[in-house]
């Protein structure tokens, strides 16, 4: 790169719906879970690839308040898959100093993973090099509607004025209060919808979609997307 270029915009915070395993599997004549399993090795390297590219968060939706509607057979796939996630990802985890955080109904997971989760969440909690904020049980309007409880009853015990209900009140009230808005919100496979993921947090971000289906989405692919943010140009309300 030449002195003069400016360095590219990289995003602090990265949000991915992880799309189209199932589509995947299909293509090949595979099952469904085949799909999820070379979508998990997708999720290992984009870890890598924000490490590479110096992106602090990343947030990654795993599994929606919706997906509980799917077969019972496919649910405990996922389960099993994600319990062998945390157990290969934990090494790197300590050894990037990367924290772990989950955003969603925690309390809805098989009790085993829930264990799990808080346990690698505890032994990651100081960690400060980059944040792994996984989505599991996660809906927007669930979330938002968490908030609103919390806060309502809070107001009911006189810890705060319902004047002081405002946008920064909401925020500090949602699952993941000290994390920044996503910068870039990706999508996968094609679907041109948010999936009532992080409805709040997207406010601002800069959406990108593509064709390409997760377990085909690696390093180039992410790159991809991050150079098309950088050429993006964010005007959050302001000309020019
Ligand atoms: C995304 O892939 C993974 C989850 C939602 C858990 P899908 O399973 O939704 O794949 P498609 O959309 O059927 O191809
Ligand atoms: C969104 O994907 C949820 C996750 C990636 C976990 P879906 O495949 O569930 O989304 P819809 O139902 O097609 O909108
Ligand atoms: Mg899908």
């Amino acid at each position: 790169m030449r002195k003069e270029e400016a360095a590219p915009r990289i995003p602090v915070h990265v949000a991915i719906i992880m799309d189209g395993n199932g589509r995947w599997a299909k293509r090949r004549g595979l099952p469904r879970l085949k799909g999820h399993q070379e979508g998990a090795e997708s999720v290992r390297a984009i870890i890598r690839a924000c490490r590479n590219a110096g992106v602090k968060y990343l947030t990654l939706y795993a599994f929606s308040v919706e997906n509980w509607v799917r077969p019972r057979a496919e649910i405990r796939g996922l389960m099993m898959l994600l319990k062998r996630f945390l157990s290969r990802q934990e090494y790197e985890l300590h050894e990037n100093k990367v924290r772990l955080r989950v955003i969603g109904r925690l309390a809805d997971l098989p009790p085993e993973i829930q264990r799990e989760l808080k346990r690698v969440m505890k032994a990651t909690e100081r960690y400060d090099a980059g944040q792994l904020i996984l989505a599991l049980s996660y809906g927007g309007r669930a979330e938002l509607s968490d908030a609103v409880r919390r806060i309502a009853r809070r107001v009911r015990d006189g810890e705060i004025e319902p004047g002081d209900v405002d946008e920064k009140a909401i925020a500090a009230h949602l699952y993941a209060p000290d994390v920044p808005d996503p910068d870039l919100m990706i999508r996968t496979s094609g679907e041109l919808r948010i999936s009532n993921f992080l409805l709040w947090q997207l406010s601002y971000s800069e959406l990108y979609f593509t064709d390409v289906l997760w377990p085909d989405f690696r390093e180039p692919q992410f790159r991809e997307a991050l150079a098309e943010y950088a050429r993006r140009h964010r005007r959050f309300g302001d000309i020019e």
